[in-house]
């Protein structure tokens, strides 16, 4: 791999608003681009817009606005968006300036002087939506359009062809020689077949629209929009300017696309640039698509998340994470807020909010915000050491799933590392306080590699975290591949504590949304998978309420908690003092009249339900801060603790 790294996004339409589909890809390459700047590259970050087309041209009829007014306004909208969601491009191109527009002319120069193109007539099916030729007999029923479904139009003008179907050798022996050219291998196996299957000549011209680029020297065509589109990911760059722009030196790159558009940009793109004497693309990386009840999210359809109601409901590391953690590279992702919710909570507030907190706590309250001089527990050094290598490798292919997935068991092992070592009873024994240096060391060595690897797929957190481990500069600036997570700095001395990542109350966010769409008749809010949790309350069978509804269940937090030290109290017989750990930073006191009936030594390490948010209770001059469940048998009321059969994390909420 070379010190330089380009990427781009595919260019959008600007027919109608943008949605989560455009935002995720923009979001993936961005991740993409932060990643490949950590590892020390220079890189340059392209997207942009697409705006000329027939379906541009209808779009603005159909509103009344002239063309160029209503591509500035959507334009505008999909740059606001980007910027709003702090995706660091280096160039928003537009198809519309003049630069693009003189590039894309010098590229079709370049192809029309190898010979590659003569005028003709195109006969034959056009498909507006999908800017596709389509085979198909004129007496025949229009053909459904590939991406869109609509029916295609019958067209016969005047037209510049390209001599596509001199390339399939050429292209084959490309795909062959450069076997990740198209990456993940099933879409380039796709693609092998289909040119295998022979390439007719591609009509590049049309005269029934004027919203396009002209055709050099014959103003009566403009180019065919992908002509027009493809060509951004040179003339961005100032391929054909003179002097040349230092920024050229960043071709070839890689192009993000969405599966959609996979044969615009490995079998055309490519002859183009072949046809003009250009490098091909380092790789063409093909992400899957996010559905929204069961078809593909699309302005068309009208199913498309809406990003402001993601921006009012969530933060945008949690829908970043989100989608990065959720679709795996190439794969098809079915969206649901519920789904965001859960891994936010989970992955965010619980995982590598809690255990940065938890750390940070321990280190405040334990060694007065001081790291102490001690090593890394080397079973979990080279559990972290093992995850960040994991990591890394993983997203240096798009496999943020993959890479993800990895550090999350690395976070459990830290966890479960923590809760095994009982560091809060540890504290309490001066004969323990190396060990505890130990704990402590650990915890804050994985708190650091997990921000530093993390650092792209959560980039305000992230810098939140370093900020509160207080360290210098960014941890967007420290390579994880190169980060000695062993070496802790004792001496340093530790910030404050932010909390970053709140938990979010499922049911209230739920409820919420579904109003707001509802509101909007906007797409239904959730496709099946978490319907439960947006469920109306059952109706009351009588007027005296013999139901509660799901909002008076949902208050009652239930966690899964573990007992980890329990003792009788003197003077009350029925007593036990127990110490729960619910994940939170510190084991709970929670007092249960259960003393009768379990003998304390053999509750510890029991999994058990506690009521979490019972208003703390004192009894015997102690405070309960819980509750925990049991079932009450027979008429003595025999208690009987509920517990999991099984095993189930510490802290995990019940509903
Ligand atoms: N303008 C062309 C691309 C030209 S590139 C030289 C185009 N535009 S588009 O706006 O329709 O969509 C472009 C890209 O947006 C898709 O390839 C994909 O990356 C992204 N997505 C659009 N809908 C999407 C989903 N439902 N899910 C994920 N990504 C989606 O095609």
């Amino acid at each position: 791999m070379t010190d330089r790294f380009y990427i781009t996004t595919p260019i959008y339409y600007v027919n109608a608003e943008p949605h989560l589909g455009h935002l995720y890809a923009t979001m993936l390459a961005d991740t993409v681009r932060r990643f490949q700047t950590q590892r020390g590259r220079e890189s340059y970050f392209l997207t942009g817009t697409d705006e000329h087309s027939q379906k541009i041209e209808r779009a603005a009829e159909a509103k009344g606005v002239p063309v160029q007014l209503f591509v500035d306004g959507l334009a505008g909208r999909f740059r606001e968006v980007f910027d709003h969601w702090k995706i660091g491009y280096d160039q928003f191109i537009r198809t519309t300036s003049d630069a693009h527009k003189a590039g894309a002319q010098e590229l079709w120069r370049r192809c029309r002087d190898a010979g590659l193109i003569y005028k003709s007539v195109y006969a034959g099916w056009y498909c507006v939506q999908d800017n596709a030729f389509i085979d198909g007999p004129k007496d025949g029923p229009p053909p459904e359009c590939p991406d869109s479904g609509g029916p295609a139009e019958w067209v016969e003008e005047e037209s510049y062809f390209f001599r596509l179907s001199e390339f399939q050798d050429r292209l084959l022996a490309y795909y062959r020689e450069h076997p990740g050219f198209i990456q993940p291998d099933s879409r380039r196996n796709e693609i092998v077949s289909f040119v295998e299957g022979g390439l007719q000549d591609l009509s590049i011209s049309r005269v029934t629209t004027k919203w396009g680029v002209q055709v050099p020297d014959d103003p009566a065509h403009v180019m065919y929009v992908w002509f027009d589109a493809l060509s951004n990911y040179v003339t961005a760059l100032g391929f054909s300017e003179s002097p040349e722009p230092e920024r050229w030196k960043f071709w070839p790159g890689v192009h993000l696309i969405g599966k959609d558009i996979l044969r615009f940009h490995t079998v055309y793109w490519p002859a183009f640039l072949m046809g003009a004497g250009l490098p091909l693309p380092e790789r063409v990386m093909v992400h899957g698509l996010w559905m929204s009840g069961g078809r593909k999210m699309s302005k068309r359809l009208g199913n498309g998340v809406d990003i402001g109601l993601l921006d009012r409901h969530f933060q945008h590391d949690a829908v970043r994470y989100y989608c990065l953690a959720e679709m795996g590279f190439g794969q098809d992702g079915d969206f649901t807020y519920g789904a965001l919710v859960d891994r936010s909570n989970a992955d965010l507030a619980n995982g590598i909010g809690n255990l940065a907190s938890r750390t940070l706590t321990m280190l405040a309250k334990y060694r007065e915000s001081v790291i102490p001089d001690a090593a890394v527990d080397p079973a979990v050094l080279s559990a972290l050491e093992q995850a960040v290598t994991t990591a890394v490798a993983e997203f240096e292919n798009f496999e943020f799933r993959r890479g993800i997935e990895a550090l999350r068991v690395a976070m459990a092992t830290v966890d479960r590392f923590i809760s095994d070592r009982k560091p809060w009873a540890m504290a309490k024994d001066p004969a323990l306080e190396r060990e505890l240096d130990v704990v402590l060391v650990t915890a804050f060595a994985a708190v650091r590699a997990l921000v530093v690897t993390l650092a792209p797929t959560l980039p305000e957190g992230a810098e939140a975290l370093w900020r509160s481990l207080n360290f210098e500069g960014t941890a967007s600036a420290v390579d994880p591949g190169a980060l000695a997570i062993g070496d802790v700095p004792a001496g340093h001395r530790i910030g404050d504590i932010v909390p970053v990542y709140p938990r979010l109350n499922k049911e209230q966010i739920m409820d919420e949304i579904t109003k707001e769409t509802a509101a909007d008749g906007a797409a239904p809010v959730e496709p099946a998978a978490s319907a439960a949790a947006v469920a109306p309350a059952p109706t009351p069978a009588t007027e005296d309420d013999a139901f509660i509804t799901i909002d008076d269940f949902a208050k009652v937090d239930l966690r899964v908690g573990q007992i980890l030290a329990a003792d009788r109290i003197e003077g009350a017989d029925k007593l036990l003092k127990l110490s729960v750990d619910l994940g939170e930073t510190e084991p709970r006191q929670v007092l249960a009249g259960i003393a009768l009936h379990y003998a304390p030594e053999a509750l510890v390490g029991r999994k058990i339900v506690v009521v979490a948010n019972l208003k703390p209770r004192k009894m015997r001059g102690l405070v309960s801060h819980g509750m925990i469940l049991a079932a009450s048998v027979g008429d003595d009321g025999v208690p009987v603790l509920a517990t999991f059969a099984e095993d189930v994390p510490n802290g995990i909420r019940l509903k």
